[in-house]
């Protein structure tokens, strides 16, 4: 079975939605265009839409999470669904009960929909392989392997800024190597035609792999952001490096870190990200993040009209059925 082979149902409508790896370029300007219609929402006095009203999204979070979680149950909510949060910690798994078991459980209890968020790289395509037959699964980010609802809240936002993606120049900066939202945003810039995205980070954090993913590798910073159209930090993950990767932070920052003098290389109108959590000083000075080039906090904001486009694609699905 490939990758999308699982994602689809047999009437060819998405089913779970795990990685955007191989997605037909419709699939992604449906999400795009059905999230544009969920932005208002957010600016109503009454936050509320019924579409999926009677249904349950469980959201499993086995990794610590603010922005994701958040947003999926806030998306979820305004969809008038009811949100069950599952503590891990304080749930029967601390006493020894399967991960299997634990979702027999929740499907026992009629539940449609499990956001799940693992440490390990394929968690999410190995619960969407077990679950019963009225489960759709949605990914929150799966080790480093893929963060595709993160994914799509980037383009998202680098479209309202920049409607053309094949005119861009597209520079992602910095632990690419354990990033799940980089390798999201690359299959999504790729299938939307982008024709240069950048890889630039110190040799121990750009991954092997990463000419395959069709970008170019730059070690040098002042020259992977030249004259680029967007910038897209990244936060790095100590947690999931093993042995001594980097120097130290002050070095790291020197090098690598947006600071307003390295930003002036790039366009002038070009704008910066950063999927978040941030560390000021260590990737990204706070003149940077907080100064009028940065739509760090839109992307907080178009998480939540993005996860509702593709939760009730999802789900509305059983509707059509
Ligand atoms: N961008 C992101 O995944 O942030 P959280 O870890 O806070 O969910």
């Amino acid at each position: 079975m490939t990758k999308q082979d699982i994602q689809f149902d047999q009437a060819g409508k998405l089913r779970h939605f795990l990685t955007i790896e191989g997605l037909p370029r419709q699939t992604i300007i449906d999400i795009l265009d059905n999230a544009e219609n969920f932005c208002t929402v957010g600016a109503r006095t009454v936050k509320k839409v019924p579409l999926l009203r009677g249904y349950t999204i469980v959201n499993l979070f086995f990794e610590p999470s603010t922005r994701t979680r958040t947003t999926f149950e806030l998306a979820a909510k305004r969809l008038s669904a009811d949100v069950l949060n599952i503590n891990i910690n304080t749930s029967s798994t601390s006493k020894g009960e399967s991960l299997l078991d634990m979702l027999r459980n929740l499907e026992a209890m009629h539940c449609d929909m499990f956001v799940v968020r693992h440490n390990q790289s394929g968690a999410a395509h190995f619960i969407a392989e077990h679950v019963a037959p009225h489960i759709s699964v949605i990914n929150a980010g799966d080790g480093s392997h893929a963060h595709p609802t993160q994914g799509m809240l980037d383009v998202f936002t680098i479209r309202k800024h920049k409607p053309d993606f094949t005119q861009l120049r597209v520079a992602i900066v910095g632990d690419i190597k354990h990033s799940r939202v980089a390798r999201s945003e690359i299959h999504a810039l790729n299938i939307l035609g982008v024709p240069e995205i950048r890889a630039v980070g110190p040799h121990t954090l750009i991954p092997r792999e990463a000419a395959s993913l069709g970008v170019h590798v730059f070690h040098d910073m002042r020259e992977g952001i030249k004259d680029v159209d967007v910038i897209m930090m990244l936060r790095l993950q100590r947690e999931r490096m093993q042995g001594a990767m980097l120097p130290s932070e002050a070095e790291y920052f020197m090098q690598y870190g947006l600071t307003r003098e390295k930003l002036a290389l790039a366009k002038p109108d070009a704008i910066v990200m950063h999927p978040g959590p941030i560390n000021r000083g260590v990737e990204i000075e706070s003149v940077v993040a907080d100064g009028p080039q940065s739509v760090i906090l839109e992307q907080v904001t178009n998480g939540i009209a993005v996860r509702m486009a593709i939760m009730s694609m999802v789900l509305g699905r059983k509707q059509e059925a």
